[in-house]
């Protein structure tokens, strides 16, 4: 579907996107030659047509997998630099990026070329498109909260690159409270804190409630559930949190964008902002979710204006550059 022309010059800031999910198939044929690696399939077409995904854990397989192709810091540097070419193009002036250190580590490859390779890209970035951006280090929370305080503490050498930490991966059985004593000594070491808490997953409503209460998070990653229990919208309303929502990966993830759902949030006053997630297996980069949300909703331009504006609002940018865009 066609993007409309105000959807793609809204200024934009884009809070829930996984580096590793922009992998596009034509990037992972180059990185594979580059790394000597064979690929299952033979073409770009051949690698989109296989994309399938009916849950969360079936999309993570395929995620997973393709990750096999990103081993040097220049691999992250091209991966994060075809990003922002991307988003510079859909006038996202800021964007804070996801990245999974543990699922490169666990095969191998170094923290410093992750951390390393994208962040050189976003600083060339910075220069060379105009586009803001920062990081956070999510945790994989079907690892073990020791794998992940590890993975903390070599991160501290990086403190200065990486602005908060957050939590992804198989939520089945593994809830905030799992990771209570990372998050608060993420928080000691002066890291922000945001949590997923997937749609329609189970305990989900308890999860949303650990993360805001226990945990004390700073934000919410989807989240969108919280509109069926009004003690949660009334508790993310009372502590100004944001939910980042991603209409296309719902629809993937489970058969519905939820644009009704977060159309309602935004009607009730929280925070909801649109984004992208895994924008090169879903198909669609944050504009297309815009579009999505509007196509949908049939709202018009002063509810895009406004998740726009929320974009900024509940964004980790401070000072002067954040009063710029509110
Ligand atoms: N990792 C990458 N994308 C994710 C998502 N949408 N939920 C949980 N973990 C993820
Ligand atoms: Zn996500």
């Amino acid at each position: 579907a066609a993007v409309d022309p105000f959807v793609l010059g809204l200024p934009k800031a884009e809070l829930h996107l996984h580096i590793e999910g922009t992998l596009e198939p034509e990037l992972k044929f180059a990185l594979a030659q580059r790394n000597g690696i064979t690929l299952e399939h033979a073409t770009a077409e051949e690698v989109r047509a296989s994309y399938a995904f009916d849950s969360l854990a079936s999309f993570l397989t395929v995620y997973y997998d393709s990750m096999k192709v990103l081993q040097g810091a220049e691999d992250f540097y091209d991966l994060a630099m075809a990003y922002l070419r991307k988003a510079a193009s859909q006038n996202v002036r800021y964007a804070e990026i996801f990245f999974d250190p543990q699922a490169h580590t666990s095969r191998g490859v170094p923290f410093a070329n992750v951390v390393g390779g994208l962040r050189r890209a976003l600083v060339d970035a910075r220069r060379e498109l105009g586009v803001h951006a920062e990081l956070i280090m999510c945790f994989l929370r079907d690892f073990t909260a020791e794998h992940a305080m590890s993975t903390l503490m070599e991160s501290l050498p990086y403190k200065d690159w990486i602005l908060g930490v957050g939590l992804d991966s198989d939520e089945r059985g593994n809830p905030p409270a799992k990771f209570a004593a990372v998050f608060a000594r993420a928080r000691q070491e002066g890291y922000l804190l945001t949590m997923h808490c997937d749609i329609d997953q189970d305990n989900t409503h308890e999860h949303i409630r650990q993360a805001m209460e226990d945990i004390g998070v700073d934000r919410v990653d989807h989240g969108t559930n919280a509109l069926e229990r009004p003690e949660l919208v009334a508790s993310l309303k009372d502590r100004g949190l944001g939910l980042t929502c991603c209409p296309i990966s719902n629809d993937w993830v489970t058969g519905s964008t939820k644009v009704s759902d977060i159309a309602a949030l935004l009607d009730d006053g929280v925070k909801v902002t649109l984004n992208s997630d895994d924008p090169a297996y879903f198909g669609g980069y944050v504009a297309e979710n815009y579009q999505r949300f509007a196509d949908e909703s049939g709202r018009g331009r002063e509810a895009l204006v406004q998740l726009a504006r929320n974009s900024f609002e509940v964004s980790w940018l401070t000072g002067r550059e954040r009063e710029h865009y509110l």
